[in-house]
């Protein structure tokens, strides 16, 4: 007798594909697994929410501008995954997040991946997270975070990722991808191991590291790369560290950002997205609009002296709710090229930034304020 074939469609496939990864990493047989993958989705109905995909009102509330020419972008950040022996929480965290982007109907046209995805630059690391990325559905662009980089200077991020900075042209608007998180020279001198110079990069808030920067060599591809754009198309620029001076000691900061700006500036809409802050963070400089990109790992504080004047910011999360002030979002580009920058804070309401509210200096569109409780 002959056997019929199975076919079997791509979701299918998906699924079983993202079952057995999951399985793997965690040597859990299918019943934990199920209970496992169940959890986000029973936490997020648990705080009684409107609907228990977080994307849904967004989607609802695009749709009815009326716009429709744009696109969309999704973006998943600063997951500093561990080894899975040392920490599995990180992983999930990523997981859930690829469920969110995965859910997403219509999909994005591509997904940022915004920096940061090793803990320590080890290739167990990257090719963990890696593995996990594979299973977006929509193409994913990657950037480089320093957390990435200061175990072998990139060389296993560009092994599997390629090169850190790259533009490309998307529905009128030109994407520019840079790494902005290149330091001086600290270890030589002081005879550092690979190991030693990571960990002082991942330290933050030391004084021996230097501050991060984009560096001539960049700055003068990106003067090249622009010089053949015309001033009326719109950019979107994505750095991990932000494009201005926010909080030296931690390294919220770029050290050129000031030359960075003037190459930009010329342009009539930029925006630019960045990861590394772990927070909701709102800045206009001039024409350039600036976003920061929530975490999946765990939510910075904001710094001590003070905001941009535009940020909305953040409740304080929740001690004892891992997932709280952590999430992903999207970034909604209109037919204008102007940017509305969603934030899908997990177990919260999710809260959308837009254009207006940063081209009139907040008088126009506010964005809902957080509306439950802080810690
Ligand atoms: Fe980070
Ligand atoms: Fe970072």
């Amino acid at each position: 007798m002959r056997r019929r074939p199975t076919f079997k469609s791509i979701e299918t496939r998906h699924y079983e594909e993202r079952d057995e990864l999951f399985r793997h990493l965690r040597g859990l047989d299918r019943r934990s697994f199920m209970k496992l993958s169940l959890a986000a989705a029973a936490a997020v109905a648990a705080k009684g929410l409107a609907h228990p995909h977080s994307f849904m009102p967004i989607d609802v509330a695009y749709a009815a501008t009326g716009e429709g020419q744009g696109f969309r972008i999704a973006y998943i950040s600063d997951s500093h995954l561990y080894d899975k022996q040392i920490n599995d929480r990180f992983v999930r965290q990523l997981l859930r997040a690829v469920d969110d982007v995965n859910g997403l109907d219509p999909q994005p046209d591509f997904v940022l991946y915004g920096g940061d995805l090793a803990q320590l630059g080890a290739s167990s690391e990257l090719d963990l997270g890696a593995q996990i990325l594979k299973n977006l559905k929509a193409p994913v662009r990657m950037m480089v975070g320093e957390h990435d980089w200061y175990l072998d200077m990139g060389e296993k991020w560009r092994d599997l990722f390629g090169e850190p900075t790259y533009s490309f042209d998307h529905k009128g608007v030109h994407v520019v991808v840079l790494n902005s998180v290149i330091e001086k020279d600290f270890w030589t001198a002081r005879g550092m191991t690979p190991e030693q110079r990571m960990n002082t990069v991942a330290g933050l808030d030391n004084g021996i590291q230097s501050r991060f920067e984009v560096g001539e060599e960049q700055r003068a591809w990106l003067k090249k790369d622009l010089a053949k754009v015309p001033k009326s198309t719109p950019l979107i620029v994505f750095s991990h560290s932000p494009l201005y001076k926010y909080y030296r000691n931690w390294n919220f900061w770029t050290d050129d950002a000031e030359q960075v700006q003037a190459l930009l500036k010329p342009f009539k809409t930029v925006t630019v997205v960045h990861g590394h802050t772990h927070q909701m963070l709102t800045n206009r400089i001039g024409n350039i609009h600036f976003h920061g990109m929530l975490s999946t790992a765990w939510p910075w504080p904001y710094a001590p002296e003070g905001l941009p004047a535009l940020t909305v910011q953040m409740n304080r999360p929740d001690p004892f709710d891992p997932n709280d002030g952590l999430g992903d979002g999207e970034v909604l580009v209109q037919s204008s090229g102007m940017v509305d920058k969603v934030y899908n804070l997990w177990n919260r309401n999710p809260i959308q930034v837009s254009a207006a509210y940063l081209s009139s200096g907040g008088k126009k569109d506010q964005p809902a304020k957080p509306n439950l409780v802080s810690f």
